[in-house]
């Protein structure tokens, strides 16, 4: 019996050191095979004195559950740390976890976005109005007839398809073009802003693309001045760019405003001195505005003389370059992530 017991605390020590499943069944075969340990101490009960012998069993038996308890335990021990280990299944909680990319709305989007939160809180709806639209509400109808020289600046990419009648399609060059389509369809008083993509047929460069962003506003009431329109657009950017901002007014020409204007912003890239962004003028147009001339309320309809009126236009990208310091245009549409991933 003394050997019994001593076997069972060498049992532990021995399961200690086994790492493997061979060397645990060569353990289990060593104890509990035919030829193993236990078997010869059952085979020699029967020289034990008859007395002492029921006892022994008894004991070798336990001995022999402890045994198939202890091997399963450790087998049970093995197989978790395979799992752990084994290079197929590696699983190393200290590497760094890979990064989601999240997704963001492009600048352009966020600043029309801001724009119009911006004019909403102003009492100002926000329309939508088309790309491609006739001669007549691009150009005619604000004003700027065929053999009128303004025409020239905004060099335009016609469409080969003509209207029944022979007028013609074109890509829309200014959101000026919703000011007559809005009239004919609304009464006044209203104000509404209209942002959107204008095309212009010209070479690009740091400050030109051949698409870019507009936002256009109307507002037409019996009595409106001029004192409103500097009041409305100061307020635009005052809460758009913060107080402080260097900006000038100057009189400025456009057929479908009289008087007009335009203000211009501190370049803000060479602040001032002059730079590609600013044309080397140190000077930024973003903006032009004016009372609504009375040609253009007659093609939408009204009568002369019932509504007055201010109308502008701001360039989406101007503001955009201005706020985050971009010097060159054709980034926004480059679709280059190093850039478009700072905002
Ligand atoms: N249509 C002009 C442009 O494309 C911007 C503009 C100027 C819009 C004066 C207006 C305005 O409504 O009154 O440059």
């Amino acid at each position: 019996m003394e050997k019994l017991r001593l076997s069972k605390e060498d049992i532990k020590k021995e399961l200690k050191g086994i790492k493997n499943t061979e060397a645990l069944s060569r353990f289990s075969r060593k104890y509990l095979g035919k030829k193993g340990i236990l078997k010869k101490f059952l085979r020699s009960i029967k020289d034990l004195p008859q007395e002492k012998r029921a006892k022994t069993g008894r004991e070798v038996n336990e001995l022999k559950y402890f045994l198939e308890k202890q091997i399963e335990l450790r087998k049970k021990k093995i197989e978790n740390v395979n799992i752990n280990t084994s290079n197929k299944e590696k699983i190393d909680i200290t590497v760094p976890g890979k990064k989601i990319k999240v997704g963001h709305l492009h600048p352009l989007t966020q600043i029309k976005r801001q724009i119009e939160g911006i004019f909403t809180t102003m009492g100002f709806s926000v329309v939508e109005g088309l790309e491609i639209e006739t001669e007549w509400y691009n150009f005619d109808a604000v004003n700027m007839p065929k053999d009128h020289p303004s025409r020239d600046m905004q060099d335009t990419f016609w469409l080969k398809r003509k209207k029944k009648e022979g007028e013609k399609f074109l890509m829309r060059t200014q959101t000026t073009a919703v000011q007559v389509r809005y009239m004919e369809k609304n009464t006044p008083p209203f104000r509404i802003i209209v942002p959107g993509k204008v095309y212009r047929y010209e070479a690009t460069d740091a400050s030109h693309e051949v698409h870019f962003h507009q936002c256009e506003g109307l507002l037409v009431d019996r009595e409106v001045s001029i004192a409103n329109l500097k009041a409305v657009l100061e307020m635009f950017l005052e809460r758009f760019f913060g107080k402080g901002l260097e900006f000038r007014w100057r009189p400025s020409y456009f057929p479908y405003v009289e008087p007009g204007l335009e203000i211009d912003i501190r370049c803000s890239l060479c602040k001032g001195k002059g730079c590609s962004a600013c044309g080397g003028t140190g000077w930024v147009e973003v903006l032009g505005a004016g009372m609504i001339h009375p040609s253009v309320f007659r093609a939408a309809g009204y009568v002369s003389n019932e509504w007055k009126g201010f109308a502008f236009g701001v360039g989406i990208e101007r503001l955009a370059m201005i706020r985050y310091r971009i010097g060159d245009i054709r980034l926004f549409y480059s679709g280059d992530l190093r850039f478009l991933d700072q905002f």
